[in-house]
């Protein structure tokens, strides 16, 4: 590929979020402080990164928006969809994960910043219970609903191109349901017959972005679009799609550290995962059915990097549990522990002990950053269907499992993907190997 081959961030770019919460009004307020010079975007590539490119005499390294043409942040529009009214000021100083100190000089924008009606279905987030809701006939009109929300920010605000985040609550889990989900035709098929057992609301919103030629990013565990019928319209409409579930804290250390078990060759025998957290994020994973979604993509993590079948003696049988527990003093400030035992010569037992108090929202802010740059770098550079370089981001990324497909956990092999697609989509050869 060539750099001319990707269209140059011309214009604005609408940034339309699901879910007006903690992480989303810690990214918009980020944002905003950012660009008046009042904040600096720490931990995020897009803004940070520098890469190498070229070998040898001739190699440099480039921050990303000088590899390959990408949005600034001036560039930026906002837009969201919420269960409850309150706009991005008032859910930003509710939500209590930025003084308030860092949240006034951004008060008019913010205030601007009202959230359109969710399209919402109770039974997906039981103990949520907002008045910002459509009202649909069923979930073919809950798509039609979103698509207008969509052509109508377009239109009012002048933006050249929109992406659509989901920052929005974990829904229930919803199984794959080969009948429904496996093809295009039959998913809006169950669509039009209103099946609300087998298409999340969610969905509604993924099948709205992509139609309305926007990248779709998942950033809860939700199924979604990890399932065959949304890679064939991200497909059809040219879309890039990721996900699935911001890798921020337990996750981003274990497939980070995993790897220095795997690579010095020590054995597992089993790792704890542990963690209390306060938020409205919390109060939803309280409730079994939600916390199902979450702990089938924390789970996945491992299995990837420390694989029994090609190390029997190192790691056959591990145990490796997630748990998640609600502990409303400590609002966003999570606190995680994780217990690693291992095993080394001759088998004789040893023990890792990780604490790592982290602010959910602080570290999820930045993903949520790179994320929609790069989607719409992406999408620019003609790129569509699931986006594998974007793992790096994510806590269980999407991969075709009807083929079998193993995907790429460890947080360094991830990494390398990222620099190759950028370095592609710049023109360069993609020349790291994923060891
Ligand atoms: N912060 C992290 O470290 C992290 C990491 C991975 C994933 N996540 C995920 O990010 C999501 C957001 O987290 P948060 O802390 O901001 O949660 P939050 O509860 O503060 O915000 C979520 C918002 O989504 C809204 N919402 C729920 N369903 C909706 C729908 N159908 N349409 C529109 N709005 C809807 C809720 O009303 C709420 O305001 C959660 O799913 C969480 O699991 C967060």
């Amino acid at each position: 590929m060539s750099k001319n081959d990707v269209k140059k961030a011309e214009g604005k770019l609408g940034v339309m979020v699901v879910g007006l919460g903690a992480v989303t009004t810690t990214f918009m307020t980020g944002v905003l402080m950012a660009r008046k010079g009042l904040a600096k975007p720490v931990g995020s590539m897009t803004q940070y990164d520098k890469i190498r490119v070229g070998k040898g005499a001739d190699k440099k390294y480039l921050k990303y928006d000088e590899i390959v043409s990408m949005a600034k942040l001036d560039d930026i529009v906002f837009g969201a969809w919420d269960v409850y009214p309150e706009n991005a000021y008032e859910s930003a100083i509710n939500c209590e994960v930025l003084k308030e100190k860092d949240i006034n000089p951004v008060k008019d924008e913010l205030e601007k910043i009202v959230p359109l009606k969710a399209a919402f279905d109770h039974n997906y987030a039981k103990r949520l219970d907002g008045s910002n809701v459509k009202v649909c006939k069923d979930r073919w009109d809950m798509t039609e609903q979103i698509r207008e929300d969509i052509r109508n920010f377009k239109k009012e605000t002048g933006v050249n191109r929109v992406v659509v985040l989901w920052a929005a609550s974990t829904e229930v889990y919803v199984p794959v349901n080969e009948n429904v989900h496996n093809t295009l035709a039959n998913l809006e098929a169950a669509m039009k017959a209103d099946d609300k057992e087998n298409i999340a609301p969610s969905m509604c919103y993924a099948y709205a972005a992509l139609s309305e030629g926007a990248p779709f990013i998942m950033g809860a565990p939700n199924t979604t679009v990890d399932i065959p019928a949304m890679w064939e319209l991200s497909e059809k409409t040219g879309m890039p799609i990721a996900g699935k579930d911001f890798k921020t804290g337990q996750t981003l250390v274990k497939s980070g550290f995993a790897p220095i078990i795997g690579t010095r060759c020590l054995g597992l025998s089993g790792w704890f995962s542990t963690n209390i957290l306060g938020n409205r994020d919390g109060l939803v994973l309280d409730e079994p059915a939600n916390f199902r979604t979450k702990e089938v993509s924390k789970l996945s993590t491992l299995e990837s990097i420390l694989v029994p079948e090609e190390q029997p003696d190192l790691y056959t049988n591990y145990y490796h549990k997630v748990r998640i527990n609600y502990y409303p003093p400590r609002n966003d400030n999570k606190e995680g522990w994780d217990n690693i035992d291992i095993f080394g010569w001759m088998g004789y037992p040893m023990q890792i002990k990780i604490n790592f108090l982290c602010r959910d929202s602080i570290l999820a802010a930045p993903l949520c950053l790179d994320l929609v740059l790069l989607s719409d770098l992406a999408a620019r550079a003609g790129r569509h269907g699931i986006q594998r370089f974007l793992s790096f981001f994510l806590k269980s990324p999407m991969h075709d499992y009807t083929k079998n497909e193993v995907p790429v956990n460890h947080l360094f092999q991830q990494y390398v993907m990222l620099k190759n697609a950028i370095r592609e989509m710049g023109g360069y050869e993609g020349d790291e190997e994923i060891d």
